[in-house]
This record gives structure tokens, sequence and C-alpha cells, in this order.
């Protein structure tokens, strides 16, 4: 099948490889030349696990090119898929600005019978609006025809940064949102070296998945941090909670680890977006609200809360490990150390960052920026430390050996992942403080 991927960000990469991994004849297309040169040259402009050498060898199995040709690449494909960023407006509503833009682009070059598929994330009511861009502008390119035959869908994203080509080999399901036979028929053969569930529904259900999805582990992860918080107040153990519920079934064990609060490029937003969207049909009073301020809050409350326990940032140096918003990715965005690093300068704290592969942009820089640097290894940011901080559990983080490192001052360990062995940080020698008990050294 012979398809092309608009969008070069995460997903559209992502999918472009995968895809040709099939057999599938891709074209990733993109309007930034200079990501398609490097693109090109097996260049990712991010950290994936097994991307890189993905992209490299479908590129040299001629399964997969990149242009910047809408209509080299539109004029050879059947089916198109959108992949382009939608930034969340200042309402808090998607902006879909790059999915009109594209469809726009696309529409003179279609083959009379196509299909195009969107797979960014957008509310209900997109597809309607995109498919009559695409008629108007290609019967506009085309007056006398032929007529077009088009079939709209909506093929959501599941996939996690970090994790992302298995999860797109390996998916726990396939969403399809479509109105036609043939589009779903199409559309299943495009996924079925996957071997997955494929779901076929509406185009509006598919995007109400998507939200919901998100929205749901992102809730889930805000009552966690709510449960913990509860518990450093009245003495439980949000470890020995989890524990306690994740064996019946209808809890289970996934996305139950709390921390500073869910971050990256998708639950904020997308929890956001829905917010937005729901004011938006009327239904102001909506959990997503709720959910997304208590998410907001939550890294101001925890570290004024560590502020107590430690006796003050003020003057303490503070080796912060993992700057990215999780681990397997050097992806930044709405990552605990963007809100965190800005805390500890404003509260007079030093700090050393490290991430094993994540450099932290700091836009905003304050007089005292200087007081913030990032180290190339983990030894160096500990060194000096009176407060070592585990934000993302990275494994070379979470491996690492705190006993060969402990100084002789007294040293507090921030275990804010709850990853750590609180027994054996004790007996090095640390002050340990975590998150979900009550705080103690
Ligand atoms: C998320 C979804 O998991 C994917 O299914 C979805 O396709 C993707 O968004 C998207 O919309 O593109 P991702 O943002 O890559 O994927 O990362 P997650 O692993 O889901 O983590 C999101 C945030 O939640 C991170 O900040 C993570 O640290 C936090 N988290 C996760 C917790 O605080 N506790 C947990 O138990 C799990």
């Amino acid at each position: 099948m012979h398809i092309c991927v608009i969008g070069t960000g995460f997903v559209g990469v992502v999918s472009s490889g995968v895809f040709s991994s099939f057999g599938h004849t891709v074209v990733g297309l993109d309007v930034d030349e200079r990501k398609i040169d490097q693109l090109r040259q097996g260049i990712v402009p991010f950290y994936e696990p097994s991307l890189t050498d993905l992209l490299i060898a479908e590129q040299q199995k001629d399964h997969l090119t990149f242009t910047t040709s809408y209509e080299e690449a539109i004029s050879q494909s059947e089916v198109i898929i959108i992949a382009v960023g939608t930034p969340s407006a200042a309402d808090g509503q998607a902006d879909l600005k790059y999915i009109f833009a594209a469809c726009e682009s696309l529409a003179p070059y279609l083959q009379p019978k196509s299909i195009v598929a969107i797979k960014s994330t957008v509310p209900p009511g997109t597809l309607p609006k995109a498919q009559e861009l695409i008629s108007r502008t290609y019967l506009a390119a085309h007056p006398q025809g032929p007529a077009l035959e088009l079939g709209m869908a909506s093929l959501p994203e599941f996939l996690k940064e970090g994790s992302a080509v298995a999860d797109s080999l390996h998916p726990d399901r396939v969403v399809i949102g479509a109105r036609e036979d043939w589009v779903f028929q199409k559309l299943s053969e495009l996924h079925t070296p996957l071997q997955a569930p494929i779901i076929k529904v509406s185009p509006e259900s598919a995007q109400m998945a998507k939200y919901a999805a998100n929205s749901y582990l992102a809730t889930r992860i805000t009552f966690i941090n709510q449960i913990a918080d509860l518990c450093e107040l009245n003495g439980a153990d949000v470890q020995e909670v989890i524990s306690a519920i994740s064996p019946d079934k209808r809890i289970g064990t996934h996305y139950w680890y709390p921390g500073l609060g869910y971050g990256g490029s998708c639950f904020p937003k997308d929890v956001k977006e829905l917010a937005a969207y729901s004011r938006s049909v009327g239904e102001a009073n909506n959990l997503f609200n709720k959910v997304n301020e208590l998410n907001e809050d939550r890294m101001t409350k925890l570290m004024d809360t560590f502020d107590k326990e430690i006796g003050g940032w003020k003057g303490k140096k503070v080796a912060l490990l993992g700057l990215s918003f999780k681990p397997n990715t050097n992806d930044t965005r709405e990552a605990p150390s963007t809100k965190i690093v800005p805390y500890l300068l404003a509260h007079q704290a030093r700090v050393a960052g490290y991430d094993p592969k994540a450099r932290l942009e700091l836009t905003d820089q304050t007089d005292s920026a200087s007081e913030f640097v990032q180290k190339n290894t983990l030894a160096e940011a500990v060194i000096g430390a009176d407060v070592i901080m585990c934000v993302v559990e990275w494994p070379e983080i979470t491996d690492w050996d705190f006993g060969r490192s402990k100084e002789s001052k007294p040293q507090f360990f921030i275990d804010a992942r709850n990853q750590f062995d609180q027994t054996k940080l004790v007996s090095q020698g640390y002050q340990y403080l975590r998150i979900g008990k009550k705080l103690h050294t």
C-alpha cells in the first residue's frame, strides 16, 4: 500500500517507520526542509530508543522516503495520514491551524479515490470541517473532474514516548473512526500486520476515545497523588495502600506511581483541551478542570512541604536528578524539572542538574540563573549536595550506588518517584524523604 504521513514530529516519524516496516511504501512529508534533510540521513531530532535504526533500515530497503513536496508525496498515495501538531490555543482548546493547512495543501494532488486519516489529537467535529475544506480545494484545482471519492477517518495514536516503537508494533488495540465500509476495510488492511484487535467506531467516538484514555490515566495519577497527600497526614504509606488495592482486578497495577504530577506533551495538554471542550459545549463544571488544577498546583505544594522538612531550600546545594519528563526520552515538555528549577532558584538554592539524555533550556533566566548548572555525569552532580532529589526514574539513576558518593556532612535524599530502598539509604547516612508517607528522616 502507498501511504503518506504528513508531519515529521514524534508521532509522524514513528508511524512512518512502523508502517514502512510492514512493507508498505511510505513517504514522510514535512514543510521543514532541515528536518527532512536530517531524516534522509537517518538523523532523528529527538531521542527515542530503536527509532534511528528503524528509519535507517527502512530507507535502505526503499520502503521509506522523506520529502517536502506535497505534489510528489500525495500524488502517489492511496492513504494520507495527518500527524501534524495541534498546540493548545489561548482558550485551552486544540488549535487546528496546522491540520487545516495540511488539508488545503494536500487536496489538489489527491488521487480521485483517496483516504485522509487524522492521527493528530483533535476534538469531535473536526472531520467534517477537514472534509469540506479538502473537497472544496480539490474541486477548485480540478473543475473538470474527475470527481473526488474521499474517505475521511480518525486514527488516534496511543503510543508512549520512550517505548514508541515497541508500543506501535505491539499495540493493545487499533482504533479506526470512520463511516464507510471501504474506508474501514482499507485502514484495517493497513494495520493487519500488527495482529492487534481493531476497534471500528465513528470518528467522534475515536476522537473521544483518545481524550478519554489520556484523561483517564491523568485522573488516575492525580487520584493516587491525592491519596499520597492524605497518607502523609495520617501515618499511612501510599505504597502499602497501592499494594493493598491493586490486586483487585477492577483496579489493577498500572499508572499507580505517585510523584510530582504528570507531565509531557500529552496528558497536561489533552486534559486541558477536554476541559476547554467541555466548557465550550456547556459543561463548565467538569472533572477535567479540577484534575488539571490539582496537577498544576502539585509541584509547588510538594516543594513547599519538602522546604519545611529540610529546614528551608535557601542556600542549599541541590542535585536534581532527571530533567526529562520521564525515563528514556530527552523530551522536557512539562517535565518536573521545568518547574522545580525556577522554584529552587526563587528560593535561593543552588542547583546542579543531571539527566542521561535531556538538557533543560531555561527560557526565562532570572538573575540567579547562574546558580543552575547542568552536569555531564551523575557523579559530578551530587558532589557537595545538601539535597539529592530524584525526580525521574531513569535506570541509571535508580541503579546508582549512592552509598559510594555519600559525604560526611548531613545530606537529604528526596525520592520523588518512590523508587529507592529507604532502609539502605538510611543505613548509608541519608535523611530520606519520599512521597505518600509521613515525612521523616
Ligand atoms: C501518553 C499516553 O500514555 C499514551 O498512550 C498517548 O499515546 C500519549 O500520551 C499521547 O497522547 O501521545 P506519554 O506522554 O508518552 O504517553 O507518557 P506516559 O508514560 O503516559 O507518562 C505521562 C506522565 O505521567 C509522565 O509525566 C509520567 O511520569 C506520569 N506518570 C505516569 C505518573 O506520574 N505516574 C504513573 O503511574 C504513570
